[in-house]
C-alpha cells in the first residue's frame, strides 16, 4: 500500500527561538539550517522577518543557502509583514510566507479586539496579498485549539479559496486532548467543501506534555503537515518534537498511512548542534536523543538484549543518528581533514584567518584532549566566530586560587571596549569568585537566573559547555562557553552573556498583542 507523504515543517528556527534565552545569531541559525536540511525536512521556518534586522538577514541568509527544504518566513496578517517575509525570502530556490491571525473568541476579543467577521476579511486579505509575492502561502488560526469550530469552517474555506495551500491549525496554548484534537481535524476536512485543495497540518505547543500526541492524533484523522521542532524546543513548555513524530510514524508504520523523507541518522546530531547552540540540554531520559534512550540499565533488560535485541528495542540507536559520533581528528590530523570535516558540518568561514584561527585553536585543543568529535568542532566554531565578533567585553586573563579550607580567588583581566580593566574577588567557590570580579568590572545590574555546565563528550578531558543566563529589565538573554576548564567556560559564557545584554537589539514578537 503506498503511504501519504507527511509533511515535516520544522520551526526550530522560529517558534523554537522564543523559548526565553534560546536567541540564536545569523551564523548559528545557518547551521541549523544547513544541519535540518541534511536531515531532509520539507519545510524549514527560518524566522519572523520584521522582528528585527537580524532576524531579516537570518532569514535572508538562509533562503539564498538552502536548496533542498522549502525556507518560510513567518508574518502576521499585514502588508508590511508580509512584505518583509517576501523580501527577505525573495532569493529562495523554494519560499513560502506563513500568514495567521487569531481566531479564538478570547483572542478576538481581548487581545485583536477585532470582530469576527473583520479578522476573516483581514485573514483573506493577508493570504491574497501574500499570493502575489509567493506561490506558497500557509494560513494559520492562532489558537484554533480554543476556537469554535464553526467559526474556523468559515474562515479556512475562504482563506483556501484566497489561495492559501497549506492551512494549519494551532493548539497555541497547548489546550488540546489527543482524541478531541484529531476529531476537529478529521471534522474540519469533512465539513470544509474546498479542504482537498490544501494541505492540513498542526502546530501543537506541549503545555500539558500532549504535543506529540496531538499531532499524531491529528495525522490519523488527515494532518499530512507537522510543525515541530528539535528536542521540543519552542515557546513556553515547546512545541512537538521532531524526532519523537519522525519516530513514532516510522516505528509503528503498522497504524500510520503516512511517511516522512526524513534521514533519520541525522536526528542525533541535529539535536546536539540545536542544544550546543542554544545551551538547553537535553534530559537524559528524553525519547529519542536522550542519554539514556538506549541505554539499558536492568540485569534482565541487558540480557534480553543481548540474546535477542527486539525484546527491549523498538528502534535502533544507530538508526537515530547514535554511534556516529565518531573520533574525527586528533592532533596529527592536517588543515585539509580539518577543511573537508567542517565542510560536512555545514560550517564555512568567510576569510582563510578565521580558519587559520580556528585551525591553530584545533591544534590547541587537540594537544588538551587528543580525541577532537564533531561537538568539540562545534563548540569550538562558536567560540572563535564570537571572538572575532566586535564584543564590548573580553576575557584577557584568568587566574584562579582554589584550595581545601581556603576562600576562592580569582582575579580578572577583561578588555572592555578596548582598555583593559582588573579586578579580584572571593567567593563561595571559584565560579562564583569569577562572576563577582567579571560584575566588579561590568556592573551589570542583571540577575543570574541559570548557571549549567554540561560535559560536552564523554571523559574527564571532555570541554564543559557552560550556560548562564541572565535577566536584566525583564530581558532574558543567555551566554555560552565552552573550554576544557570549566572555570574558564563559565567566565566566557558569563561574558557572552553580558555582550548579548550590551548588544541588545529590540525585537517583536509574532504574537504580541500589539497588531
Ligand atoms: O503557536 C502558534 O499559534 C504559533 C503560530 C504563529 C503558528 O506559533
Ligand atoms: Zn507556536
Amino acid at each position: 500500500m503506498s503511504k501519504d507523504r507527511l509533511i515535516i515543517f520544522d520551526t526550530t528556527l522560529r517558534d523554537g527561538e522564543q523559548s526565553p534565552g534560546a536567541t540564536m545569531d545569523r551564523d548559528e541559525k545557518l547551521r541549523i539550517a544547513r544541519a535540518l536540511e541534511r536531515l531532509k525536512v520539507d519545510v524549514i521556518e527560518a524566522g519572523f522577518a520584521i522582528a528585527s534586522q537580524g532576524d531579516f538577514e537570518s532569514v535572508k541568509a538562509i533562503a539564498e543557502t538552502i536548496k533542498d527544504s522549502t525556507v518560510c518566513s513567518l508574518a502576521r496578517a499585514k502588508d508590511a509583514d508580509i512584505d518583509r517575509a517576501g523580501e527577505a525570502l525573495k532569493n529562495a530556490a523554494s519560499g513560502r510566507i506563513h500568514t495567521f491571525i487569531a481566531t479564538s473568541p478570547i483572542h478576538m476579543q481581548h487581545k485583536l479586539r477585532m470582530q469576527p467577521d473583520d479578522v476573516v476579511e483581514a485573514a483573506v486579505k493577508a493570504v491574497k496579498y501574500a499570493r502575489n509575492l509567493c506561490a506558497d502561502v500557509e494560513f494559520s488560526c492562532e489558537d484554533a485549539g480554543r476556537s469554535e469550530i464553526d467559526f474556523l469552517c468559515r474562515i479556512i474555506e475562504k482563506v483556501i479559496d484566497a489561495g492559501a495551500r497549506t492551512i494549519n491549525i494551532p493548539d497555541t496554548v497547548g489546550y488540546a486532548i489527543p482524541e478531541q484534537f484529531g476529531h476537529t481535524i478529521g471534522q474540519l476536512i469533512e465539513r470544509i467543501p474546498n479542504s482537498h485543495k490544501a494541505v492540513f497540518s498542526v502546530h501543537c505547543h506541549n503545555d500539558l506534555g500532549l504535543a506529540v500526541a496531538n499531532s499524531l492524533a491529528a495525522v490519523l484523522n488527515g494532518a499530512r503537515q507537522v510543525e515541530c521542532t528539535i528536542n521540543g524546543l519552542g515557546e513556553r513548555a515547546g512545541n512537538a518534537s521532531l524526532e519523537e513524530i519522525v519516530m513514532a510514524v516510522r516505528t509503528r508504520g503498522d497504524l500510520f498511512p503516512v511517511e516522512t523523507r526524513i534521514d533519520t541518522t541525522g536526528i542525533v546530531p541535529a539535536s546536539r548542534l540545536v542544544s550546543t547552540i542554544t545551551g538547553f540540554p537535553v534530559q537524559p531520559n528524553k525519547a529519542i536523543v536522550g542519554a539514556n534512550a538506549f541505554a539499558h540499565e536492568s540485569g534482565i533488560h541487558q540480557d534480553g538484549v543481548l540474546k535477542h535485541r527486539e525484546t527491549y528495542e523498538i528502534m535502533r540507536a544507530e538508526d537515530v543518528g547514535w554511534n556516529t559520533n565518531r573520533m574525527v581528528l586528533g592532533k596529527h590530523s592536517g588543515r585539509a581533514a580539518f577543511r573537508a570535516r567542517l565542510e560536512e558540518l555545514g560550517i564555512s568561514f568567510d576569510t582563510n584567518e578565521a580558519l587559520n584561527d580556528t585551525f591553530q585553536r584545533f591544534k590547541d585543543l587537540a594537544d588538551k584532549k587528543h580525541e577532537v568529535f564533531d561537538e568539540d568542532l562545534q563548540a569550538l566554531v562558536s567560540d572563535v566566530k564570537k571572538a572575532a565578533e566586535d564584543e564590548r567585553y573580553k576575557l584577557v586573563l584568568l587566574d584562579v586560587a582554589s584550595k581545601t579550607g581556603e576562600t576562592p580567588e580569582a582575579r580578572v583581566v577583561l578588555n572592555v571596549d578596548g582598555s583593559e580593566v582588573e579586578a579580584s574577588c572571593e567567593g563561595a567557590g571559584p565560579v562564583d569568585a569569577t562572576f563577582r570580579a567579571i560584575e566588579q568590572i561590568a556592573q551589570s545590574d542583571s540577575m543570574l537566573q541559570l548557571y549549567s555546565v554540561n560535559a560536552i563528550t564523554s571523559g574527564t578531558d571532555s570541554q564543559g559547555e557552560v550556560t548562564v543566563r541572565l535577566e536584566r529589565g525583564g530581558r532574558i538573554v543567555n551566554g555560552h562557553g565552552a573550554d576544557t576548564d570549566i572555570i574558564t567556560a563559565s567566565a566566557k559564557a558569563y561574558l557572552d552573556a553580558l555582550n548579548h545584554i550590551a548588544a541588545g537589539v529590540p525585537r517583536a514578537h509574532p504574537q504580541a498583542a500589539d497588531v
